[in-house]
């Protein structure tokens, strides 16, 4: 029997997962019993070169030709955009196909109402290309982590902004030139400002909060900062403390009832395992009762990857996997937590950094624009602590920078 693939997009991953599909074509007939075949792809431009991708692949630019065949199984969405992708993905459904997708901005943004849909019509619906494309990391969120209890994940999920925040670090590079190598070596687009502006890592949250708690999330939720603002200087300061920064996510479950969710560049440890993801890597440590804490990384994003990944969902569907897809909507409230560490960098050097209660760490360096500063790494604070000690500091010198901690 051959099970019959609709693709909707036939650019980087779409094209990738032909190579792949061909490639592994005698394992797929061999172990899993039934042959795998792409039978139409939507396209916008059919005149098109494309290289690679055999004749036997009928082409279209009507997604009905795709949506309304009864021949085709399921439905794999690598086209991307919010619309109409959604009014595709829910065409398939009512249409009885199972669908995969690698679109993290629609399952961010209609995922729940998508995940609805398949649950009426107790059909799959996969999207583990969404977050951290080479991570295998909603399948192990569904299936081996069901029976723990994750307290908190935490992680890098765009790789553009590693790259650049790496390469600031590692080479002393502005801001600006490290974003125009991205560019160039293809790891940031043209209009970088979902990367940059932490919205790419922010949709991922989204759909990581809503597979581990169920949280129905919005960009508006929560905070939100990319990494525009830093600069060699802020790293400079960091390194004082043997700290770095990344954009991190941050997901953590304060109670039952009340959960943090951010996107922001947090100052991290060296010794920490997150600060030592470089470059274009992905990284998620996941927290759980069971496990304590557990590292999973490997590549965000690329044609092969990607593809990867979806295959990865259409052998689960094929296999008849059953989902643990949350279904549950819960009364929730979002909020920070109790206490948080955090790093103040003072222009002058005031010695403000002798160790108490409050402060863990502190140095005082010449920068490289000649003048003199103190970096302090506090202790966890309350947030009345962190603003009677702010105005403190506020007071004897200027207060140049400052970071929440990750640890
Ligand atoms: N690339 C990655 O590394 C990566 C990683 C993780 C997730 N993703 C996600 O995967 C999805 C696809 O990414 P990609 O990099 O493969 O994109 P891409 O290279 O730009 O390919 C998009 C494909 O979709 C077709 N298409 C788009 N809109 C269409 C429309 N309205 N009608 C008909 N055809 C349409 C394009 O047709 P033409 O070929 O005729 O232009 C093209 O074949 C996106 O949701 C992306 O966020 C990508």
């Amino acid at each position: 029997m051959t099970v019959k693939i609709g693709l909707l997009g036939l650019g980087t991953v779409g094209s990738g997962l032909v190579t792949i599909l061909s490639e592994q074509a005698a394992k797929f007939q061999s172990q899993l019993g039934q042959s795998v075949s792409v039978k139409s792809a939507l396209v916008h431009n059919l005149d098109k070169k494309r290289p690679g991708v055999p004749g036997t692949i009928t082409l279209t630019d009507q997604v009905d030709d795709i949506l309304t065949d009864p021949d085709i199984q399921i439905i794999v969405e690598v086209a991307g955009g919010i619309e109409p992708t959604d009014q595709w993905l829910k065409k398939a459904l009512e249409n009885g196909k199972a669908v995969v997708t690698a679109n993290k901005d629609l399952i961010a943004s209609k995922g729940q109402e998508l995940i609805a849909l398949a649950e009426e019509k107790q059909l799959p619906l996969r999207y583990e290309a969404a977050v951290a494309g080479g991570i295998p990391i909603l399948t192990n969120l569904d299936n081996y982590y069901f029976s723990d209890q994750i307290t908190g994940l935490a992680g890098i999920v765009n790789g553009t902004t590693n790259y650049i925040l790496s390469q600031m670090a590692n080479k002393g590079l502005a801001y600006e030139t490290a974003l125009k190598q991205a560019q160039e070596l293809g790891f940031a687009e043209s209009d970088p400002t979902n990367d940059v502006a932490g919205i790419d890592a922010a949709y991922k949250a989204i759909i990581l909060a809503r597979t581990v708690y169920g949280l129905d999330l919005t960009l508006e939720d929560f905070h939100i900062e990319g990494i525009e603002a830093i600069t060699p200087f802020d790293i400079e300061a960091l390194d004082q403390l043997k700290m770095t920064t990344k954009l991190l996510f941050e997901i953590r479950e304060l109670d039952d009832r009340h959960y943090q969710v951010q996107v922001a560049p947090a100052a991290l440890s060296k010794s920490n395992l997150l600060a030592s993801i470089e470059n274009e890597t992905n990284a998620i440590a996941i927290e759980s009762k069971n496990l304590g804490t557990s590292l999973f990384a490997g590549p965000g994003a690329g044609g092969r990857a990607t593809a990867q990944a979806v295959l990865a969902d259409i052998v689960a569907i094929i296999q008849g996997q059953k989902q643990a897809l949350p279904s549950i909507q819960k009364d929730y409230q979002l909020k920070q937590p109790a206490k948080q560490a955090h790093v103040f960098v003072l222009a002058g050097t005031g010695n403000n950094f002798e160790k108490s209660d409050l402060v863990e760490e502190g140095s005082s360096f010449q920068a490289k624009d000649g003048r003199y500063y103190e970096a302090i790494l506090t202790s966890a604070l309350t947030a009345k602590q962190y603003s009677n000690f702010k105005a403190e500091l506020s007071q004897k010198a200027s207060l140049v920078k400052e970071f929440t901690c990750y640890s």
